[in-house]
């Protein structure tokens, strides 16, 4: 099965502060986005990338990208389903294996990606990468003055998702097409059709970079990644 990756860019990076859209950001030195197609790149199953660009930037990551690989690059949307759904309709034909990965997790390991691939290709029509939550979590709700707690979530049964999500062809196509709601994910479309959903570990190293600290961090990685 050929594999295609979608990297939806096309986000202003609010939560990173000042200074451009996120995945043109500098990481020692260069933006995040080719740090990331870098990574997808290298992974051995890859045939095709398609990124979701910054509407007014798409002639200048066309310029970036094209010494790290060959990508097609198309401008994005307003929300980050709508992206995915634009570079979706640019994956060339004979495409059998769609990962969805977020440039914002610049950093992640071309095994990873593999890993997500390879897990699909065995039959999983959808498959995404998680870890274990590591905080406690609670329910909460309003309260006089302050939130109060309602509850605690039962940690051992949660995950934190990242990306690459590795789907059919077919299938986040017809979970797109249909998607009437937006959500955060595209596994999470997938569920809504009452498919299955399937977990293999993922890594620290995929950390999406959203907050100043995150970079920070980023910068630090660079050295094990
Ligand atoms: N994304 C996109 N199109 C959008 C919104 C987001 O392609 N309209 C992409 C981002 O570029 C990012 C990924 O989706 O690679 C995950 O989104 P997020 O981390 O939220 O990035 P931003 O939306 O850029 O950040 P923020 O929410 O802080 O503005
Ligand atoms: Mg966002």
């Amino acid at each position: 099965g050929d594999v295609a990756v979608l990297v939806p860019a096309a986000g202003a990076g609010l939560r990173l502060g000042p200074g451009g859209p996120k995945a043109l950001r500098l990481l020692a030195g260069e933006p995040l986005l080719v740090h990331a197609i870098r990574r997808v790149a290298a992974a051995p199953s890859v045939r095709a990338i398609v990124v979701a660009a910054p509407a007014s930037d798409v002639q200048a990551v066309r310029e970036l990208l094209a010494p790290v690989a060959a990508v097609t690059v198309v401008p994005g949307g307003a929300e980050r389903q709508e992206s995915v759904s634009l570079a979706l309709a640019a994956v060339p034909p004979g495409i059998d294996i769609v990962l969805v990965h977020d440039a914002a997790r610049a950093l992640t390991p071309p095994q990873l990606i593999e890993a997500v691939a390879a897990a699909v290709r065995a039959g999983h029509p959808a498959v995404i990468p998680v870890l274990p939550v590591v905080d406690t979590i609670k329910e909460v709700g309003p309260g006089p003055e302050l939130e109060v707690v309602l509850g605690t979530v039962d940690r051992a049964v949660l995950r934190s998702v990242q990306t690459p999500q590795g789907f059919r062809h077919d299938v986040l196509a017809a979970v797109h097409a249909a998607a009437a709601d937006s959500l955060t994910d595209d596994a999470g479309l997938v569920e809504k059709a009452g498919l299955p959903v399937t977990c293999v570990p993922g890594s620290e190293l995929a950390l999406k970079i959203t907050r100043p600290m995150d970079l920070i961090l980023a910068e630090a990685l660079l050295h094990v990644s």
